[in-house]
């Protein structure tokens, strides 16, 4: 395995501060989102938006690496100096004998197209598991089945020199409680580090997009921003293995202001103690309202390209612990 060669590359994602920023919505995804928008839902609208974005005038200050989607990477011809990553799994499926659970599909060839993709100029790369939590769910069998699915993701991914990124997330739908989020994302880390380690893994060499320990958007007590941060961390550092390469979390549909504000308040709180780099790797959390604003018009580019670079460096701040709400103004 190329352990130096993956140590460099998760060095290189974390450095400055910087984070990641997520572009790699299926096409279903985003056009779902463009929908909303009355944007057309063509491959050249996606093409022109995710243009706009990796196109933003030094967005490299704040954003290390864009995660792309497979027609994206065959689009965009220039990266700006952002290191390039890859959603590789192919979506959620049903799970079979268990109803409103799902299992991420996508082994099949994942040797074969993860080399197009480093042809391509891709060092790291993605897969996301989700886990929706309700009466009796996620199940112990379906957590089982997703983690060894992301262990052998990860396998194959440093067999080819590329850093995995590996992606259980716990969605923030329905009316479950924060503590009902720390379990279910608790039983969820440890049976993923469980499977990493059983595979030969080399966390060092891995990055892990975890969920923030937060309550259901339907649950009726909403922790304060420092209950959030204290949860997650103190979580983290009980699950996770201090020698990982580092942790970038996924927004998960919080607003821009909350996700940098939580973040935040994790490095104000743990500032030195933090046993691994804690960064973003948003997509809606910086993607809004840049979208919004931009909204299939040509003429409102620069407009929108203003909003993503604000809500990257608001993000870098966080990084930092150097965020302050002034900075929404
Ligand atoms: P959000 O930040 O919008 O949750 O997206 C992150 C991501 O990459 C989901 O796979």
């Amino acid at each position: 395995m190329q352990t130096k060669k993956l140590v460099a590359t998760v060095k290189a994602l974390f450095a400055d501060d910087k984070g990641l920023l997520a572009m790699d919505e299926s096409t279903t995804s985003c056009n779902k989102r463009f929908a909303k928008l009355g944007i057309p839902e063509t491959e050249e609208m996606r093409r022109q938006w995710r243009e706009l974005i990796i196109t933003t005038p030094k967005l490299s200050d704040s954003i290390s690496g864009v995660i792309l989607y497979d027609e994206t990477i065959r689009q965009i011809k220039n990266h700006e100096g952002m290191i390039l990553g890859i959603k590789v799994d192919l979506g959620l499926k049903a799970f079979e004998g268990h109803p409103n659970e799902k299992v991420t599909e996508g082994l099949d060839g994942l040797p074969e197209r993860l080399k197009e993709y480093v042809a391509m100029g891709a060092r790291f790369a993605k897969w996301r598991a989700a886990f929706e939590v309700g009466e009796g769910i996620p199940s112990q069998d379906c957590i089982e089945e997703n983690a060894r699915r992301l262990a052998e993701y990860a396998f194959i991914c440093q067999q080819a020199g590329v850093v995995p990124i590996v992606e259980p997330e716990v969605l923030m739908d329905g009316d479950h409680t924060m503590e009902r989020c720390r379990q279910v994302t608790g039983q969820v880390l440890k049976t993923v580090f469980a499977e990493l380690k059983a595979k030969g893994v080399a966390v060092e060499g891995m990055i892990l997009k975890p969920n923030m320990v937060v309550p259901g958007l339907a649950c009726k007590t909403q922790e304060s921003v420092e209950e959030v941060a204290y949860a997650t961390v103190t979580l983290l550092m009980e699950m996770v293995p201090g020698d990982l390469g580092g942790i970038a979390f996924l927004s998960g549909g919080q607003s821009g202001q909350l996700a940098a504000a939580r973040l935040n308040a994790m490095h104000v709180t743990f500032r030195d103690k933090l046993p691994w780099p804690l960064t973003f790797s948003f997509s809606r959390a910086i993607q809004y309202p840049a979208l919004e604003i931009w909204s299939g018009k040509e003429e409102h580019t620069k407009a929108a390209q203003e909003s993503l670079k604000r809500r990257a460096d608001i993000c870098q701040a966080a990084t930092r612990g150097e965020y302050t709400p002034q900075m929404e103004k």
